[in-house]
């Protein structure tokens, strides 16, 4: 069991809540090796105008993404970035991007306490509601939208910060989850403890928030409630998802997370017209070819100064193969990030390929997927299994390639 779940010992009192919550937290394994590494001008982020960002033609007035917070409305300088994603779309990779700035304080999956129905088999959701700590005995837990945004405005309290999680697996955590050990895990030693990370947080330039568990209607309030939050929505081809997720022994319940994928698609297009270039969209396929490039789009679009000591964190970080940056994230056995993103051509069986195409065929229409009509074109790599582009109502983290 890893350093990250022994916080959750303290928390939880159900072992196979532990188990459920480790495998969670270990999730991310991410599978990146140097890909490409073009120095990329993008057209999509910077600057912004009409003409190159259809996603902004429609609603004028809106905020343009890449710029600092505005502080004339009662903002603060300090950025807030959700990262909102699937379980095995490479969400921690792409956390672990952001981690290589030091001005950034990040979160890994605050809301790890809510029953993700998505990757949860049905027989351990909560019908009620999807709070899972109220089974093992803890009460009171924080709501999910208030937290997420007290979190995220550097709002820890001695109550909510025992809902913390993986502490080890972000920087910005780690003292935190040390002071806690040396003092004794209890809440009445958050005080202190917690008085340190409230600090590091507040000077931080922008805090990053990655979570699974927030379905693109919930991220709407969020979106609503704080004017400044942005939002990146990272998506994979649902058959790789299935593969990745089959091959870490998690659920995978096509028919739910289809429901949920193409719910989200939905709903992130209508987002879009409503809070221009507030989410911006992000295929794992695009940052496996090219992770730098995308890398550069995402700081811009957070408002995140991107420096040259960034820039040399991330190319060892995914260039080294002895450099592990975090405990658990780095896979260093793939030799091609590209072929790494589109290994599911090989594993996938035909007929499971075909099934996902139809459950998830909305969303996946929207985000370039391409569907197989035989087993021959799905095993042909030179057929591409996504667009270079996609639909034009989404805001994007896109390369020139
Ligand atoms: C969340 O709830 C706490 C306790 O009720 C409150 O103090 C705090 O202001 C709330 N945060 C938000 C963002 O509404
Ligand atoms: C990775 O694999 C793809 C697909 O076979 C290939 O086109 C590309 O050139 C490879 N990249 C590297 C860096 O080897």
């Amino acid at each position: 069991m890893g350093r990250a779940s022994r916080r959750g010992l303290a928390v939880l009192c159900s072992a196979s809540a532990l188990i459920l919550l480790y495998w969670a937290g270990s999730g991310g394994r991410a599978v990146w090796e140097p890909a490409q590494f073009r120095v990329v001008r993008h057209k999509d982020l910077d600057p912004v105008t009409p003409d190159n960002n259809v996603a902004m033609r429609s609603t004028e007035g809106g905020q343009t993404p890449g710029q600092q917070p505005d502080q004339s409305q009662g903002g603060t300088a300090r950025a807030r970035v959700l990262l909102v994603s699937y379980m095995r779309s490479g969400s921690t990779f792409t956390g672990d991007i952001f981690q290589a700035s030091p001005q950034v304080f990040y979160l890994y999956e605050p809301l790890i306490y809510v029953n993700d129905d998505d990757y949860m088999a049905p027989t351990e959701r909560s019908a009620k509601n999807r709070l899972i700590p109220i089974a093992f005995g803890i009460p009171h837990p924080p709501e999910i939208h208030n937290y997420t945004l007290d979190t995220l405005n550097c709002g820890f309290t001695d109550h909510n910060l025992r809902f913390l999680y993986a502490l080890t697996y972000s920087q910005s955590t780690t003292e935190f989850d040390q002071c806690q050990k040396k003092l004794g895990v209890k809440p009445s030693n958050f005080g202190e403890c917690g008085e340190r990370l409230r600090e590091r947080c507040v000077q931080s330039k922008a805090v990053v928030s990655k979570i699974l568990r927030l379905k693109m209607w919930e991220v709407e309030r969020l979106l609503r409630e704080d004017p400044e939050l942005r939002v990146i929505h990272l998506v994979r081809d649902p058959r790789g998802v299935y593969i990745s997720r089959r091959a870490a022994r998690y659920y995978f319940g096509d028919a739910p997370f289809c429901a949920r994928f193409n719910a989200d698609a939905a709903k992130s297009a209508e987002l879009q017209a409503k809070y221009p270039g507030r989410i911006l969209t992000t295929r794992y396929e695009d940052l496996a070819t090219n992770p730098l490039g995308i890398a550069k789009l995402l700081f811009n679009f957070g408002g995140i100064p991107w420096t040259e000591e960034v820039q040399t964190t991330l190319v060892s970080m995914t260039s080294n193969a002895d450099v592990q940056t975090t405990e658990h994230v780095f896979s260093t056995k793939r030799k091609n990030s590209s072929l790494t993103a589109t290994s599911w051509r090989q594993k996938i069986a035909f007929e499971n390929s075909w099934k996902l195409q139809k459950l998830c065929s909305s969303a996946m229409e929207l985000y370039g997927y391409v569907p197989f009509q035989t087993d021959q074109e799905l095993r042909d790599l030179n057929i591409a299994s996504f667009t270079r582009d996609y639909s034009h109502v989404f805001f994007k983290a896109q390369i020139e390639r």
